[in-house]
């Protein structure tokens, strides 16, 4: 087995290096030209009786799986937000799958919470967060999540601890606890919101002409609802929504939220890892004011998913809201107080050391380096930008970040534009919505992109934009438009 995993090793390794060498020279499409149910037909419909090698496996990988993958990774890879990776990230995880550890609790692994401790404590540090929200404090520490999604969960549940203290256990939330966001906020919010039996969360007017919370809005709503005898729980406010990158003003939030004793979460799955460089540390602003605060490192850290780092400055209303201890989880360490078991801080019992691969990350990257990516992938959106602005008939609706949401003169021009790009493998736009008139969204984020993929979707963009059948049949390489 040690032998064959070991030639397996090296054959997936070579084959993995050849696939972002291919990615980054653009010679395969982003995506596939797969029909549903594809995957049926390639391969067998019942389980293999007798063992095959590892040898076969990986060739079905190559042969079947890879050409019905989207790639996130391809330069012109431009939907949703990114969610990039590295070497360096890879490597840990297959160190990571190799060492095969679960560390629910400090006890079954201590490296595996003390190293979570560490890395969390040096990325708040790095992003320049409060001191509240490092383990250092005491009070507050980082835990890393699977999602953005689990961790807007994880904050609801301590918002409801600290908002009934504690009865919401027993009670249930019965229709009285109050969840505030905007429409803006990401489609986990609901889904959180749904799961955890609040309903639909109330939704707060934005500020004339953008997509940023009114706080004065909310402000009056918690009101009612006080007087209305129901417990305004906890407000998710967004640092950089999934739409055009909007932020709400967190200071004047967070103020209401301590005034009112509202928990407040601030999802910034994307644009918070910005903040790594000093000229968007404004984006912390108020995050001081926060109770808990969400970052992707998956999605613009050169982290492979998943890896969501929510903090908390009150890691009591987590664990108080999460804490279950039959006799199977009893042991010293935990019974002694002197350790954190991450159990207590996430839906799963079980977790990876995931850990592992922020500190490969950070320690191959640097800062420096991580701040380098991000700027990067900001110049490579300004670069676009400026072609959009230039370009008539097209008009640029929102550009932060490595962000660039634009629309043609008509809708229905845009319309057919999404739905040309739709057809085009060999580059992703998503579609957005910009004060209820369609647009096309474009999010750097690949480790490969650079300026020649920026002239290179441009001119593919300009030619999709002109209508059916105006773009050659070229290949997707590196200068074929
Ligand atoms: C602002 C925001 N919040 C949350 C999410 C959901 O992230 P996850 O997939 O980690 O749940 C996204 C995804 O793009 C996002 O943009």
């Amino acid at each position: 087995m040690g032998d064959e995993f070991a030639a397996a090793i090296e054959t997936a390794t070579k084959q993995l290096v050849a696939h972002w060498r291919a990615l980054a020279a653009r010679e395969v499409p982003v995506t596939p030209p797969c029909e549903p149910g594809f995957l049926r037909t390639a391969l067998p419909s019942a389980p293999p009786e007798q063992a095959e090698g590892l040898g076969e496996m990986l060739a079905d990988t190559w042969n079947v799986i890879v050409p019905g993958l989207t790639h996130w990774q391809h330069p012109a890879f431009l939907g949703y937000y990114p969610t990039n990776n590295s070497p360096a990230s890879v490597l840990a995880e297959f160190v990571t799958a190799g060492l095969g550890v679960q560390g629910m609790m400090w006890s079954t692994s201590p490296a595996a919470t003390e190293l979570e401790q560490l890395v969390t404590d040096w990325l708040a540090q790095a992003l320049g967060l409060p001191e509240a929200f490092r383990h250092s404090s005491g009070r507050g520490g980082g835990v890393i999540q699977d999602s953005a999604s689990s961790a807007v969960l994880v904050a609801i549940a301590a918002a409801l601890q600290r908002a009934s203290l504690g009865r919401w256990r027993s009670a249930g939330t019965e229709g009285r606890y109050r969840m505030y966001c905007t429409e803006h906020a990401h489609s986990c919010v609901p889904k959180s919101s749904r799961l955890a039996g609040l309903g639909e969360p109330q939704l707060i007017a934005t500020l004339p002409g953008t997509d940023r919370m009114d706080p004065e809005a909310l402000g009056a709503r918690i009101d009612t609802d006080r007087k209305a005898g129901l417990v305004p729980a906890i407000v998710i406010a967004t640092v950089g929504t999934t739409n055009a990158c909007a932020v709400d003003p967190v200071p004047d939030i967070g103020r209401l939220c301590r005034q009112e004793n509202v928990w407040l979460h601030v999802d910034a799955a994307y644009a918070g890892s910005a903040a790594l460089c000093p000229e968007y540390r404004h984006l912390n602003d108020g995050i001081a004011l926060a109770d808990s605060y969400a970052v992707n490192a998956h999605k613009w850290m050169r982290t492979g998913t998943p890896c969501d780092v929510l903090w908390t400055a009150d890691r009591t209303a987590l664990t108080d809201a999460m804490s279950i201890t039959p006799s199977y989880l009893r042991n010293p360490a935990t019974d002694s107080g002197r350790v954190v078991d991450f159990r207590d801080w996430q839906v799963p019992l079980g977790r990876p050391m995931r850990a592992l691969k922020l500190w490969y990350v950070m320690r191959a990257h640097g800062v420096r380096g991580l701040r380098e990516a991000i700027r990067h992938d900001v110049r490579l959106a300004a670069q676009l930008a400026r072609l959009v602005t230039a370009e008539p008939g097209f008009h640029l609706e929102a550009h932060e970040l490595g962000l660039v949401v634009f629309r043609r003169d008509t809708d229905e021009d845009t319309r057919g534009l999404i739905s040309r790009l739709q057809t085009d493998p060999t580059l992703l736009c998503t579609p957005a919505s910009v004060n209820g008139r369609p647009a096309v969204r474009a999010a750097f984020g690949s480790p490969y992109a650079d300026a020649d993929t920026v002239h290179y979707v441009w001119e593919r963009i300009r030619a999709h934009a002109q209508g059916p059948g105006k773009l050659s049949a070229s290949g997707s390489g590196r200068g074929t438009v």
